[in-house]
């Protein structure tokens, strides 16, 4: 006897283009809605929400999954609301910056919130905390990198590679609005056409500059890019690091031009060893000439690099680390039995690494003390993460 899926496998196949009627079961981490076909093979869907019921059209497979768009909405979410942006979408041509703008701020953060749930549910439950919501659901991009080929200005298309002309972008800042403008007001711009083997020309848009000085195929320092909630993760490290007695060394990796280590500083904390992969921003650390803070140069990525780190920052008793979205995979390196961290502050911008990385915390005998998410981006799926390990005792 066949088993029951494996049957209607054979029965019902899924092949590209075809239609199937189905309802959402859940939305997944990177935004999509989840939809079964009848043949019991599960198709990633943008543009769709929990419960929502449509006729769905497979447009693709990759490896194991399977890709499907919304053909007909047949029953929709009573959070679904009209995107604010004329250039949302899901279709060649739509801009692809905002997925989430189709449904109501509340569903948002109630979506997010479980993202977190479900990502920590077997590390640590009872630790995750209301997520903080931002207080400006548009209108918060301190910075955004723009696409040119010189014709017209966008961002990235949603389900393709393609540039999708912008004339707007609601969630800039009203300087980055501005900037925009000013920007496509020299349009055509033959200084922009792309070089050759290149799809397009990056403009970079950040707060402290105007139209003149955006950065044409470079990018800038890194900067978190929603200034009110960037306020809230350094108080929340603050507050933290203010209410321990330790004076111990604060190991502090991924940090940038100092956003965080300003907060150590102001909170009292002992000396600190700042590392950081770019040295243009490490340069701004160092000129900002904080006291007591040293730095080192190091690609936290290699053997060599985290070695250094070992030997500069023995006896450190405070890590606090803000990697990119890959996480940091050389922690357990930096967690031995010999090392002397008693407290981790870990700040995230992707569940999965996280959840990756505190599984080791975990494991070299570390208790999660504390999860507190945060929105940093409204109207799209990311979510940030301030986390505090202790040893346990
Ligand atoms: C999420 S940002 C955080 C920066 C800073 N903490 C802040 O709040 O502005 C991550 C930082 O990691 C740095 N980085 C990325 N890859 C790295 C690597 N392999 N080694 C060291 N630093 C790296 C980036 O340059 C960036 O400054």
């Amino acid at each position: 006897m066949l088993p029951c899926t494996l049957l209607r496998c054979l029965t019902v196949m899924a092949a590209v283009n075809e239609t199937f009627t189905a309802t959402v079961k859940t939305v997944v981490n990177d935004g999509n809605g989840l939809v079964e076909h009848p043949s019991g093979q599960l198709f990633f869907v943008p543009g769709v929400w929990a419960e929502e019921r449509g006729i769905f059209r497979i447009t693709g497979f990759k490896k194991r999954h399977g890709y499907a768009r919304l053909e007909t909405l047949l029953e929709p979410s009573r959070h679904r609301i009209t995107p604010p942006c004329p250039h949302h979408g899901f279709v060649a041509g739509d801009c692809g910056g905002c997925p989430w703008q189709f449904v109501d701020y509340k569903a948002q953060i109630s979506a997010k919130q479980a993202f977190v749930e479900r990502a920590l549910a077997r590390l640590a439950p009872k630790s995750v905390r209301p997520l903080w919501p931002a207080p400006d659901t548009l209108g918060y991009r301190n910075r955004a990198q723009l696409k040119t080929d010189g014709k017209s200005i966008g961002y990235v298309s949603a389900g393709s590679n393609a540039l999708a002309p912008i004339e707007d972008c609601l969630v800039l800042s009203d300087h980055n609005r501005h900037t925009l403008q000013a920007l496509l007001a020299t349009l055509p711009n033959p200084a922009w056409r792309p070089a050759r083997k290149q799809a397009w020309t990056t403009l970079d848009l950040d707060e402290d500059v105007d139209a003149s000085g955006v950065s044409v195929n470079r990018r800038r320092p890194f900067r978190q890019a929603n200034t009110v909630q960037n306020m809230r993760m350094r108080a929340w490290l603050g507050e933290r690091l203010a209410s321990m007695t330790s004076d111990g060394v604060v190991l502090e990796l991924f940090a940038g031009a100092g956003n965080f280590t300003e907060a150590i500083v102001a909170a009292g904390s002992g000396p600190v060893l700042a590392v950081e992969g770019d040295r243009a921003a490490l340069a701004a650390l160092a000129d900002a000439r904080l006291l007591n803070v040293e730095t080192l140069a190091a690609d936290l990525f290699s053997d060599e690099g985290i070695e250094g780190v070992h030997r500069r920052a023995r006896g450190a008793t405070v890590l606090v680390l803000d990697p990119p979205r890959e996480g940091f995979k050389g922690i357990g390196n930096l967690l031995s039995k010999k090392s002397q961290f008693g407290d981790i502050f870990y700040i995230s911008c992707d569940l999965a690494t996280f959840a990756r990385d505190a599984a080791v915390c975990l494991d070299r005998g570390f208790v999660l003390k504390e999860v507190q998410p945060l929105d940093q981006f409204p109207q799209t799926p990311h979510i940030e993460l301030l986390a505090w390990f202790s040893r346990k005792r």
